[in-house]
């Protein structure tokens, strides 16, 4: 399996249609977790669910237009990262990211998301990373934060989720802060 070392024991790695029965496995132990801010974390129910969820990724990926990523430590699935939107003509990317309780607060998703920002300006040559998170989200907006991203505005009531209409806070990194 091929995989970008991150830090103690941890790497990044393919999240493939192939491994949907973990994927659906990790949802359903992190559902609590991860349903209050993440929509498929909802949806994804079954091997079936997460089989179709990543293969909608991988075909978004041959078309270049979006990938998923695993983050594995000691060879555990223990969260990941999605460019959710990968627009190579407007040089415009969107990250999403998400990591299980007993990983959180290791540094894991900063690096991560900063190995992912790196590719993305420095090999894709993307102009902008955005960032979206929901106002009360106040790790996710920490990790913008550490990363040097600029907290842009809010996009009112523009995410369905949950029966309400959510605002979402947008970040903005451009190539040229990067580095
Ligand atoms: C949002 C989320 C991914 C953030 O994860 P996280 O573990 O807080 O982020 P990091 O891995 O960057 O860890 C940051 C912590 O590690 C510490 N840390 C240790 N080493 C570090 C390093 N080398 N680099 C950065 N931070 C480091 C930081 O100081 C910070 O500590 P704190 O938690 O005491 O503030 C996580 O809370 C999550 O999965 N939430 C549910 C899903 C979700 O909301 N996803 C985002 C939707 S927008």
């Amino acid at each position: 399996m091929f995989s970008s070392p991150l830090t103690d024991g941890a790497e990044l790695c393919p999240l493939e249609p192939w491994q949907a029965e973990e994927f659906a496995d990790y949802v359903e132990r992190n559902r609590a977790h991860l349903a209050p801010w993440l929509p498929w974390a909802t949806t994804i129910t079954d091997a079936e669910g997460a089989g179709r969820f990543l293969g909608a990724y991988a075909e978004a990926q041959r078309e270049d237009r979006g990938r998923i990523y695993g983050i594995r430590r000691e060879g555990a699935l223990v969260g990941g990262a999605l460019f959710r939107v990968f627009d190579v003509p407007s040089g415009v990317c969107e990250l999403g990211v998400w990591i299980s309780p007993e990983a959180q607060g290791s540094g894991l998703i900063t690096t991560a998301a900063h190995r992912l920002i790196d590719w993305a300006f420095q090999v894709r040559g993307m102009s902008r990373v955005e960032w979206r998170a929901a106002p009360d989200n106040h790790r996710s907006h920490a990790v913008a934060q550490r990363l040097g991203m600029t907290r842009e505005g809010t996009l009112r009531q523009v995410f369905p989720f949950n029966g309400v209409r959510q605002d979402l806070v947008v970040w903005g990194l451009l190539a040229e802060e990067w580095g």
